[in-house]
């Protein structure tokens, strides 16, 4: 018998009241809702407040997370967000979204750069860490502020994203055969420039010049970027399933990150899966990285669309660029 894998005790998102809707865009850049939604499905995307940083929606959903897994902060012994727009350079927002929620200070607190594919990665990371004994009760966080790092003068990328956050409270299972089966991470480090924020870090330092020339803000590639996400998550999905032997119609639902509508009808078509399998919130919020996937996980399961038994493939793919799949059952 197979020994008990880690399970999801629990699940929370949060997502800034502002909206800012197609039609609010167009007065601010030559756009339109029309050519948004055909390109790539979104309708709106949530705007964090001038005075909320990421911590501050990250601590709004692990409240949540930890209200709906019944464990109080004090009984956490890891916190790992995972975010490309932490709060400061340093320290890592972890440290500050413990210290927020009162997490004990004897806890490990760390923060995960893999971007759009962040939220899988720190699962694995905690679910790992966890499984071995070390930790039992671990907060795993996806939050961004995008808003902060979007050029909004650029057309082309700033209709795609926006502001969220999603956690799960992660524990040691009991049941065999229920909770995380497994993962696959990877990364396709020789494009990097198809998806960066060039400036503020080693390579080319905050200043006046790099400030002038907008190197602060998120540069992409749109098109090489949707080609490489189609692909890179059409074969994380399968190679996943193949690891475990499962065949994708065995899914009940894919969560994917949620970057374009196009992409994930594109998945959908490949795995010869219906799209009503997988779960779509693009609409609503855009791309908001490493919160894509814990946002849309929680909507799941308070809509009820995750039951008892389930089955769900989660699939990301983001800048590094990164790429990650897990298979959960419920
Ligand atoms: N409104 C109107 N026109 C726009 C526009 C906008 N918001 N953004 C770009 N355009 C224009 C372009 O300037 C271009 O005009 P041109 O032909 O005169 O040069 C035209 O529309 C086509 O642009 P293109 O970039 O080729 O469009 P596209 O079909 O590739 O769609 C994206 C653009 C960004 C929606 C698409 O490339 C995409 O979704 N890429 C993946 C992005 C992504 O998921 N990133 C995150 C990964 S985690």
């Amino acid at each position: 018998m197979s020994t008990p894998a880690t399970v999801i005790l629990g699940t929370g998102s949060y997502a800034p009241d502002r909206v800012l809707t197609n039609e609010d865009l167009s007065k601010m850049v030559d756009t339109s809702d029309e050519w948004i939604r055909a390109r790539s499905g979104i309708r709106e995307r949530r705007i964090a407040a001038a005075d909320q940083a990421t911590s501050d929606l990250a601590v709004q959903a692990s409240l949540r997370a930890l209200e709906a897994s019944g464990v109080p902060a004090s009984e956490i012994d890891l916190v790992v967000v995972a975010t490309v727009t932490p709060d400061y350079p340093m320290p890592s927002t972890a440290c500050i979204v413990q210290h927020k929620l009162g997490v004990p200070t004897s806890a490990a607190c760390f923060d995960v750069n893999a971007a759009c594919s962040g939220f899988i990665y720190a699962l694995d990371t905690a679910c790992a860490l966890v499984s071995s004994g070390r930790y039992r009760r671990a907060l795993v966080v996806g939050a961004e502020k995008l808003s902060s790092v979007v050029d909004w003068q650029d057309r082309g990328t700033c209709m795609l994203f926006g502001d969220g956050a999603g956690a799960v409270v992660v524990g040691p299972g009991t049941t065999p055969g229920l909770g995380l089966i497994g993962t696959k991470l990877g990364a396709l480090g020789e494009d990097t420039d198809l998806l960066y924020i060039p400036g503020g870090g080693s390579r080319l330092p905050t200043s006046a010049e790099s400030i002038a020339r907008g190197d602060q803000f998120i540069k992409m590639k749109g098109k090489e970027v949707f080609k490489l996400a189609v692909r890179v998550m059409e074969e994380a999905a399968r190679d996943i399933l193949e690891q475990h032997g499962f065949q994708a119609h065995q899914i009940d639902l894919v969560i994917p990150h949620q970057a374009n509508l196009r992409i994930i009808d594109a998945i959908a078509q490949y795995l010869e899966l219906p799209v009503e399998r997988f779960f779509v919130n693009v609409d609503r919020y855009g791309n908001t990285s490493a919160a894509s996937i814990p946002i849309a996980l929680d909507e799941a399961r308070r809509s009820g669309r995750i039951k008892a038994g389930d089955l769900t493939l989660l699939v990301a793919f983001g800048a590094g660029l990164t790429y990650g799949s897990a298979l959960i059952r419920w």
